[in-house]
């Protein structure tokens, strides 16, 4: 399977004709290399409604013909620009046909701000997705400060690839996304949500040192760069 970094927490996984992209931040992030309108998927999973997460999931939708899976509230709103939605919540499971999705929890907050309207629009509870695809495992956790059920999804999934925020101030720092690593028992590790704004500039090779420490690969891609992810290699 094919793991593409497209920058902050924007992922995209491919294998066998079928691909999904997980919180497009593509137009509008100084550090995105690939282009919205060149992006070609299926699904486009949502973990929240902050801007730096959906901003390009409704043009992404409605250029690939892609539904769009999120929380039930995130999931409506977005409906209303004409997309399709799939309108879930935590602990459920979507089955897409090539992979499954489980929506999992995330200790964050999920919003629109409208600031000409001084109005903000709660959108739900944030969530991370655990993605199973094949013969693999991969547990994309939003936007979250460590919590201790990690320990409880580690134990429940083999999880193969975790995709870890390690920005701090919105989310987990790089300490706390080294235990998150332990809990959820993860033989990989991306990261993510970090180096896009000055507020979250993180060291990603100093992260993976610690990783390496407690027997973890840690895995930091630059925006444009890809992996492949198999079983055997994991
Ligand atoms: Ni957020
Ligand atoms: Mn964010």
């Amino acid at each position: 399977m094919q793991l593409v970094y497209h920058g902050h927490s924007c992922v995209q996984l491919s294998e066998g004709g079928q691909s999904v992209i997980v919180d497009p931040f593509l137009s509008g992030n100084p550090a995105a290399v690939a282009k919205a309108e060149d992006i070609r998927v299926q699904y486009i999973l949502l973990t929240h409604g902050h801007g730096d997460h959906i901003a390009d999931a409704t043009a992404i939708a409605k250029a690939n013909d892609a539904t769009i899976v999120a929380t039930f509230e995130l999931a409506n709103y977005l409906s209303w620009n004409g997309v399709k939605t799939i309108g879930m919540n935590l602990g459920g499971t979507a089955d897409l046909g090539f992979a499954k999705v489980k929506m999992v929890h995330a200790f964050h907050s999920s919003s629109m701000i409208f600031e000409d309207e001084r109005k903000i629009v709660y959108l739900g509870m944030p969530g991370g997705f655990l993605i199973y695809w094949n013969d693999l495992t991969i547990l994309h956790a939003g936007d979250t400060g460590l919590f201790g059920d990690m320990k409880m999804i580690g134990e429940m999934n083999k999880i193969d690839c975790a995709l870890l925020p390690i920005g701090d101030f919105f989310t987990m720092g790089p300490d706390d996304a080294v235990i998150a690593a332990e809990w959820l028992r993860a033989k990989k590790v991306v990261p993510i949500h970090y180096n896009t704004f000055p507020g979250i500039a993180q060291d990603a090779a100093a992260f993976s040192a610690k990783l390496k420490e407690r027997g973890i690969e840690g895995l930091p891609l630059k925006p444009g760069e890809s992996a492949e992810l198999t079983k055997s290699a994991l």
